[in-house]
């Protein structure tokens, strides 16, 4: 896209997620605390795209995600590219695929996991089974979808 139709600034060095779903931005910055850096944040919100209709996409400068960060956000935004971005050129394009864990993000929704009572990080394992995908804490060994733990943060 021709810089002077670009929606949001470009950026010189950084990230750029793009192609979030509509609606899920606000949840992935928070949820991933990127704004809790000093660097400058840019933020579209129900942007106008051909394959999604609308999407949201976030902008962080001088900060790269690797490939193990950006498939922490499979969960939430399967169709995301995370590209890297180095002298305004776009030198890197990862597109995500589901970890085989998550750490630290989502809470346990059974309320009696030891989680809830000790000071340590949740942990589950991803199973994906054909289109659905399960989170089975480590520490209570519960499974649970998808929905059932992303949809409480
Ligand atoms: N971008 C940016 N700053 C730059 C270069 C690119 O913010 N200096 C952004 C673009 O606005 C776009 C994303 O990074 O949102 C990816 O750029 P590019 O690959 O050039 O865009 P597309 O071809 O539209 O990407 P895709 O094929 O992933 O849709
Ligand atoms: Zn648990």
């Amino acid at each position: 896209m021709p810089k002077e139709t670009q929606l949001v600034e470009a950026i010189k060095n950084g990230s750029v997620i793009d192609h979030i779903p509509a609606n899920v931005g606000i949840k992935v910055l928070k949820l991933f605390k990127m704004h809790k850096t000093n660097q400058r944040v840019t933020i579209g919100l129900n942007l106008p795209s051909s394959a999604l209709g609308a999407k949201d996409l976030i902008k962080i400068e001088n900060v790269f995600i690797n490939t193990d960060q950006a498939n922490q956000l499979a969960l939430y935004a399967p169709n995301a590219t995370v590209n890297q971005i180095e002298n305004y050129e776009v030198v890197k394009k990862l597109t995500l695929s589901l970890p085989e864990k998550i750490n630290s993000i989502f809470k346990c929704p059974n309320s009696n996991c030891i989680t809830h009572n000790e000071p340590v990080d949740s942990s589950f394992t991803i199973i994906a089974k054909k289109e659905d995908v399960f989170l089975k804490c480590k520490y209570c060994e519960k499974v649970f979808s998808r929905e059932i733990v992303t949809e409480r943060v």
